[in-house]
């Protein structure tokens, strides 16, 4: 098992709540994804783990197999179709089935709109939201052909708050909320299907984008964790992956539909 002082230090060694599971995360070599999938991966899920690029040192794979777990790596940009196809084969082929797809790729681009050009407009829809639906229907006929299945979905709290110059991404984000009930009700009670809402979580994403001349240092990212209403700090990632856990697990056998805030209270109060 590694160190505590490892990249996530808040990580359990598990408790075995994915035993003989076998689950798929996108956009896992950084941040939320990798968090999760190293989490999923402890819990007992073999995983199977899909960016479009190869961020983390060691990569996520070898991170779990590192920690004693299973898992594959697919280079893929889950936007489109025959990549979302390929994550799914992947866990059939590799590990006999899917269990638990958490589907968490997502981007932005912080401009008003008209501001924007129709390729950012697609690009930020094209993998928030028209990604997720490659997702799911990559996924469904197989949770229906074996009668089960486990659909987790990263939107944000930015899909239950504006923010400024961010209307793809707030827009895509509140349209995967909405998804996700209308997918639970049409797939229940099989599969259920529920998202997390994360708040400002401290990952790559927050410390380089929107792209910025460098990237956010330590003081400037708890000067804005400091203005989060109630916690007054961001979030870790796997703070947002235990969250991800608890709606892939039978523990939470009783909750479909929902959008869990994982935002140490940004969304509680007007600011
Ligand atoms: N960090 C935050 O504050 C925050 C808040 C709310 C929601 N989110 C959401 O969480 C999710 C993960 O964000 P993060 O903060 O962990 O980001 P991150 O930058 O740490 O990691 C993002 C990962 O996504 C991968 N990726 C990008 N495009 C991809 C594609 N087309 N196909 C496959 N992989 C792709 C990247 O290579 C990278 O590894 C996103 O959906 C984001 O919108 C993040």
């Amino acid at each position: 098992m590694a160190e505590r002082n490892d990249e996530h230090p808040r990580m359990t060694e598990g408790r075995r709540r994915l035993e003989g599971k076998v689950a798929a995360v996108t956009a896992a070599d950084s941040g939320i994804g990798r968090a999760a999938a190293r989490l999923f991966a402890r819990e007992g899920a073999k995983v199977v783990c899909a960016d479009v690029a190869e961020r983390g040192e060691p990569r996520v794979d070898r991170l779990i197999e590192a920690d004693g777990g299973e898992a594959r790596f697919v280079l893929a940009d889950v936007s489109r179709k025959e990549a979302c196809e390929e994550v799914v084969g992947t866990a059939i082929a590799e590990f006999g089935g899917l269990d638990v797809l958490f589907l968490n790729a997502g981007t932005g681009v912080r401009r008003k709109i008209h501001e924007m050009t129709d390729e950012e407009w697609d690009h930020v829809v094209q993998l928030n939201l028209t990604g997720v639906y490659h997702g799911v229907r990559a996924a469904l006929p197989h949770f229906m052909e074996r009668g089960s299945g486990n659909i987790v979905i990263t939107a944000s709290s930015l899909g239950v708050l504006a923010s400024p110059r961010y209307p793809a991404y707030s827009a895509t984000k509140a349209a995967l909320i909405n998804l996700t009930r209308q997918l639970a009700v049409d797939y229940g009670p099989e599969v259920r299907v529920n998202c997390v809402c994360p708040g400002p979580i401290d990952t790559n994403r927050i410390r380089e984008y929107p792209p910025r001349p460098r990237p956010l240092d330590s003081d400037q990212r708890e000067a804005s964790g400091r203005r989060v209403a109630g916690l007054h700090r961001m979030g870790l990632p796997e703070e947002v992956a235990y969250c991800a856990l608890f709606l892939a697990s039978e523990e939470s056998s009783y909750v479909t539909g929902h959008a869990l805030v994982v935002d140490g209270g940004q969304t509680i109060t007007a600011q």
